[in-house]
């Protein structure tokens, strides 16, 4: 045994090869097992796809690219569990096509900032950041009150979710922009919204433009949707239980 031990540190190569024969074992028995979804994410009820007008405003989030600043991922320490609630599951960004994680947080997580702010607040922040956060550094994105989301790419960009195996049904497709103006119209008649996307739809004019809907109404209702659709008050931890994650 120690002769061939020998023979391994005295040729470069063969101690190359048995460094990557080594390297790979550990990496494939750390990377295999998340091959098999269904173990990697969490059973975890309340998730859907996201309604035409969010996915907009999902698409204005990466345009505006509002991940360089902020993180979509709550770690399980307790400083962050504190500070924004509940640790980040895998099955919460299942139908988030890109993902959102992010690198750098400027400013705070938005994992759950979901129902955290009214509407107005949103709507003030996002026109002026400084309106409501003196010492804020945020951008303005004041434009977005004039511009109208566009429909037709939408359908299109779902159409492109659902082959990235996004659960988006051919109906929900085809009514996608009878959906979008449902959600942003407080007074139009939310069935088909809510059949086909369930009845916690949050439908109303999210951005005091009751008879536009702008980008702001789409940014904001993505924003207004994050982290509150997992019903993480009845998820417990596969056994063996972590402490300290609460
Ligand atoms: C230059 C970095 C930067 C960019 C780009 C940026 N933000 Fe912010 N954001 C911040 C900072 C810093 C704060 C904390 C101060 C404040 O509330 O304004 C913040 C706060 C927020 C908050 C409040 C979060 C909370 O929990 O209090 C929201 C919501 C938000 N940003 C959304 C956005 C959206 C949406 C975009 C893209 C359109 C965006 N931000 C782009 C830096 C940024």
């Amino acid at each position: 045994m120690l002769k061939h031990h020998h023979k391994l540190e005295r040729h470069s190569m063969v101690l190359l090869i048995g460094i990557i024969v080594a390297v790979s074992i550990g990496g494939l028995v750390e990377i295999l097992p998340l091959f098999r979804i269904e173990t990697t994410i969490e059973k975890v009820s309340g998730m859907r796809p996201y309604t035409p007008l969010e996915l907009a405003g999902q698409r204005i989030y990466i345009r505006e690219n509002c991940a360089s600043c902020h993180s979509q991922q709550i770690r399980p320490l307790r400083d962050e569990v504190e500070r924004y609630g509940h640790y980040s599951l895998a099955a919460e960004s299942m139908y988030d096509k890109p993902f959102l994680w992010g690198s750098k947080r400027t400013g705070p997580d938005l994992a759950r900032v979901g129902g955290k702010y009214s509407d107005e607040w949103h709507t003030a922040h996002l026109r002026n950041p400084r309106d409501v956060v003196p010492e804020s550094i945020m951008p303005g994105y004041g434009f977005m009150m004039e511009r109208g989301v566009d429909f037709v790419s939408l359908r299109r960009l779902m159409k492109a979710q659902q082959l990235a195996g996004v659960p988006y049904t051919d109906a929900m497709i085809l009514q996608s922009k009878n959906d979008m103006v449902a959600q942003a119209s407080p007074d139009a008649d939310g069935a088909g919204l809510n059949t086909r996307y369930g009845s916690k739809v949050n439908q109303r004019d999210f951005d005091g433009q009751p008879h536009f809907i702008s980008e702001m109404d789409a940014l904001v209702a993505y924003l207004q949707v994050l982290g509150t659709l997992a019903d993480i008050k009845n998820y417990t931890l596969p056994e063996p239980a972590e402490e300290g994650a609460e």
